[in-house]
């Protein structure tokens, strides 16, 4: 293709008809959010998970098949006692609404990472979710809880040696190593989303962004509006995705 044959938007343009399938976000700056306003950083929490409640809607509105979102990483644990404890409790409030909302919303959840360590209430609800879930196929909201890239890539790993010494020989190609991720069966995320001003991937996704088309702003996660997702999604309009190709 030339380069003056490309009909592209203008900067700031989303062009509707041609949207990313699958759209990725770590959900960061919350307790900055909170520090900014002489706030304790829970509330900073509560706050993000309404952004959450917007953006989710939003992607749903507008048509993106799959949302993946880093909520609780498996280096998170490390926080007081007391902010893990109501990061949980933000989740279970999210998860009851969720739940109420989804026949109207046809929203399909998933969660990536080891439910195991996860409070009893909040591990039920993710099964009642994800079982409600399986009726819908609408956009898909993948939330990453107890996530962490290389866990998720040590699993994989495991699951194909275990194949591999029953004598399946395919079992370490990409393909077959993917099925054995959590995200088996979604297409990689086309665009990866980081606010709160850091440049880093803390352990997200890392198998599944070595094509993402990663964007970083430095507004904090509650600041996050829908304009801020117009705006990221039309930066990545702008992209020539080579794939190592010319
Ligand atoms: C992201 O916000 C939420 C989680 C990691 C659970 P932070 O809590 O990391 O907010 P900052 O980075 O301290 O501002
Ligand atoms: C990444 O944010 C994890 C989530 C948003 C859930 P962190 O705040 O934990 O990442 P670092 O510590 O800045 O790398
Ligand atoms: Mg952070």
């Amino acid at each position: 293709m030339g380069l003056f044959s490309r009909t592209k938007k203008e900067a700031g343009e989303v062009d509707f008809s041609n949207l990313p399938r699958h759209i990725a976000i770590i959900m960061d700056g919350n307790g900055r959010w909170a520090k900014k306003r002489a706030l304790p950083r829970n509330a900073g929490h509560a706050q993000g998970a309404e952004t959450f409640r917007t953006i989710a809607t939003y992607c749903k509105d507008i048509g993106i098949d799959y949302l993946t979102v880093y909520a609780f990483s498996t280096e998170n644990w490390k926080r007081p006692n007391d902010e893990v404890s109501a990061i949980m409790g933000l989740l279970e409030k999210y998860l009851y609404e969720a739940i109420d909302r989804m026949e109207r919303d046809k929203v399909k959840m998933k969660f990536f990472g080891d439910p195991a360590p996860l409070p009893p209430k909040l591990k039920a609800l993710i099964e009642r979710t994800s079982d409600i879930s399986t009726h819908y196929d609408g956009c898909q909201v993948n939330v990453c809880l107890n996530y962490g890239g290389r866990d998720e890539i040590l699993r994989a790993a495991k699951s194909c040696a275990e194949k591999l010494a029953k004598g399946d020989e395919t079992a370490f190609s990409e393909e077959a190593f993917s099925k054995n991720l959590w995200s088996a069966g979604i297409p990689d995320p086309d665009l990866l989303i980081r606010p709160g001003g850091e440049k880093r991937m803390s352990n997200f996704l890392l198998w599944q962004a070595a094509y993402t088309e990663l964007y970083y702003t430095d507004t904090l996660w509650p600041d996050f509006s829908k304009n801020d997702m117009n705006k990221a999604i039309a930066w990545y309009q702008q992209r020539d995705r080579r794939f190592g190709g010319v």
